[in-house]
This record gives C-alpha cells, sequence and structure tokens, in this order.
C-alpha cells in the first residue's frame, strides 16, 4: 500500500503549477476573483503572451560566479528586485489575510505593499511585520476626511511611501464575477476606510470599489502630495504621456501597471508600455513595473527594459491560499531563485548591470 504523505512545506515547481494547486483547493468564486480580468481577457493573455516575444542574448566567458540580487528602492534595501504588489482581500483565499502576506514578503526579505481594500487594518499588517519595509496603496475616497486619516495613519503606522493607484475610475467588467455572483465572505471587512457600512449592506460587487474617488485627475495626485509628507508614487501608467506629465511633476515613481489585465480590455501586454515610457522620461522619474510576472526570465526582461524592481500579484495569494505566509516567501524565494539562474546564465553579476544589451523585442 502506498502511504501518502502530507507536507505542509511550500514546493514550488513553478508558478502556473502553483497556481493548479491553489485552483483545486479554492472553490471556483475565489479562484476566479484572483485568477479572472476583464473582458474577453485578452489583456490579461497578452501580459503574459508578450513576454514570450522578448529573447534573451546571453554573454559568456564573464568570469562571473556570483551573483546579487539585492537592490535599494527609494532609499530601503531589498533582498531582490520583486516585491508583493498591492491587492485587495487577500482574505478571500487565507484567513491570515494580508498579514500572511506581508509576513512572506518580510521572510524574503522584500517590500510589502498593503492595499487600501485589505482585510487586516493597516497598523495590523504593519504591527506583523515590524521594521520590514513597506507601503501603502491609496484608493482616493470621495471623502478627504478619510484620505486624511488614511495617510495620518499610514505615515504613523510607519508606511514609507504612498502608492496612489489611478487605473481604477470604475471597476474593469470581470466576466468571471459577474457569472459567479460574487459576494465577499460574510466574516470578510474592509477596515482601513472604504465605505464600510456599505460593504456590509451589500458584498457584491459594487462593495469591491465602495466610496473610491471616480474622477480623478492631476489635481488629486497633488493634492495627495500636499496632505502627507511621504513620497507618493503612481500606480497604473501605460501611456508615454501620461509619464512625461509624471516626470514634469517630479513624481518620484510611477509603476507601469495594467492592473493585470482586470480593467480595461483589448490593451496590450504591460511590459510593452516598458521601453517606451522609459526613453520618454529619461531618468526624471523612477519606473517599476508589474502585471504578468511569472519567471525569473520575466524579471529578468522587465529589469533590461529599464524597470527598478517588479511587482508580483496573483502568484503571492497562490502561495498565500496554499501554504499561509511561508508559500508567500517560498514564492518570492522561488523567483529569486529563478532570477539568479537567469543572470548566471545571462552572465550578468548584479542587477543594475541588466541592461538592453541582453535583450531583443520581436514583433511586438
Ligand atoms: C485579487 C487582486 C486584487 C487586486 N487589488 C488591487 C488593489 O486593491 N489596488 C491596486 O492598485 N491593484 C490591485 N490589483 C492589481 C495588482 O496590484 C497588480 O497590478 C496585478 O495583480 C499584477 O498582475 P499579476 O497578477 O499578473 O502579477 C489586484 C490584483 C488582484 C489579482
Amino acid at each position: 500500500m502506498t502511504e501518502t504523505k502530507t507536507t505542509t512545506r511550500p514546493n514550488i515547481v513553478n508558478l502556473d503549477e502553483l497556481e493548479q494547486q491553489a485552483k483545486k483547493q479554492l472553490d471556483q468564486a475565489s479562484y476566479d476573483f484572483v485568477a479572472g480580468g476583464a473582458g474577453s481577457e485578452l489583456t490579461l493573455r497578452a501580459n503574459l503572451e508578450a513576454f514570450q516575444k522578448i529573447t534573451i542574448m546571453p554573454r559568456v566567458l564573464t568570469g562571473i560566479k556570483k551573483v546579487d540580487t539585492s537592490i535599494d528602492l527609494l532609499g530601503q534595501r531589498l533582498s531582490m528586485p520583486i516585491y508583493v504588489t498591492p491587492m485587495a482581500n487577500h482574505g478571500v483565499v487565507h484567513p491570515l489575510a494580508e498579514v500572511g502576506s506581508a509576513q512572506g514578503a518580510k521572510k524574503a526579505g522584500t517590500l510589502f505593499v498593503a492595499p487600501t481594500g485589505s482585510n487586516k487594518t493597516m497598523e495590523e499588517v504593519a504591527t506583523s511585520i515590524k521594521d520590514s519595509p513597506r507601503w501603502f496603496q491609496l484608493y482616493l475616497n470621495k471623502d478627504p476626511e478619510i484620505n486624511k486619516q488614511l495617510l495620518r495613519r499610514a505615515e504613523k503606522a510607519g508606511y514609507s511611501a504612498i502608492v496612489l493607484t489611478v487605473d481604477l475610475p470604475v471597476l474593469g467588467m470581470r466576466d468571471r464575477n459577474i457569472r459567479n455572483s460574487l459576494t465577499l465572505p460574510k466574516d470578510l471587512s474592509s477596515p482601513n476606510g472604504l465605505s464600510e457600512r456599505f460593504i456590509a449592506a451589500t458584498r457584491g460587487l459594487e462593495s469591491l470599489t465602495a466610496g473610491i474617488k471616480d474622477d480623478l485627475g492631476w489635481d488629486d495626485y497633488e493634492w495627495t502630495r500636499e496632505h502627507t509628507s511621504l513620497p507618493v508614487l503612481i500606480k497604473g501608467v501605460l501611456s508615454p504621456n501620461d509619464a512625461e506629465e509624471a516626470a514634469k511633476r517630479k513624481v518620484p515613481a510611477i509603476i507601469v501597471s495594467n492592473h493585470g489585465g482586470r480593467q480595461l480590455d483589448t490593451g496590450f501586454g504591460a511590459i510593452q508600455a516598458l521601453q517606451p515610457i522609459i526613453e520618454r522620461v529619461g531618468g526624471k522619474t523612477k519606473v517599476l513595473f508589474d502585471s504578468g510576472i511569472r519567471r525569473g526570465t520575466d524579471v529578468f526582461k522587465a529589469l533590461a527594459l529599464g524597470a527598478e524592481a517588479v511587482g508580483i500579484g496573483r502568484p503571492v495569494l497562490w502561495g498565500l491560499a496554499i501554504y499561509g505566509a511561508d508559500g508567500v516567501a517560498a514564492v518570492l524565494k522561488h523567483l529569486q531563485t529563478e532570477l539568479v539562474n537567469v543572470m548566471r546564465l545571462a552572465g550578468v553579476a548584479k542587477v543594475s548591470d541588466v541592461s538592453s544589451e541582453y535583450i531583443e523585442t520581436n514583433d511586438w
């Protein structure tokens, strides 16, 4: 008789297989909430496919033996150029919710970006990771008093930057959630300041955007900057024109992202936006990237195109769903291990040396 061993030690072959494992474990609506994109999910697929159109050109006889993946990002030392991107409602996949993911990021020595739409308060998240690097993602509320409170709380809880997400004037049409009549489980709340009463009343799709300001302009960016001592980054930039405006306004960093294909459908793969933006901003603002990173090779390609660091979304939640905080750490470390392998094979010793010399983009 074969003995079945159950193990709780994360065992990751690759992040696609991890997703399949998580899919078996989660109910359909929860899996779809994380995995899904907007509309026909063309942007979602394009995010992954675009990476395949970039090839890597290795150098040999470099004499390199050791590679170093650590970086400095806005004054903080990270073990790798990889961080946890903000995602609402981690509690849909695991009871530890954002606390589990934040602890996983800490274990891996990297940055956690806590979302406004967190199921744990930003203070609980901060306390659970003490001195570990953390930023707070802000969805501006229609009520400026709520925004002032959120900014004050973030400063007090030791978050060192604000990430203002600007690509959600309305929620993308996410067919899977509509099909599943997605409702948030009763035991999940959104205690950071989205309209709690509204969420309690509906728990449906509308609750995902309850209270979020739906007519953001550059004046809202300036308002946010005036009301905090923290640097305010912008997440969700795709057009070089917007990137240029951000550089003109001395935005410290922008995050090139299409929200993981969850907002506007029939877009291009987010990675395709990177190079034109890097060229346009000419080093005046830092550029980060997320959307579609699943492999160390993807991280390498984004760095080669000019990103300082990359955010990881869904795979973090797959790790959390199956193994809790250790799973999140394992996902991040797995990507780091893959990145080390690519850097060794491409002949690059440190992150700042990864340049466009090592890649070619084909048939965008
Ligand atoms: C379940 C889920 C919830 C998300 N919630 C937010 C959010 O509250 N704020 C935000 O700026 N982005 C949010 N995002 C988008 C991510 O920050 C990121 O842009 C995207 O997941 C990156 O793509 P990837 O999942 O392919 O790595 C969410 C993504 C997912 C999967």
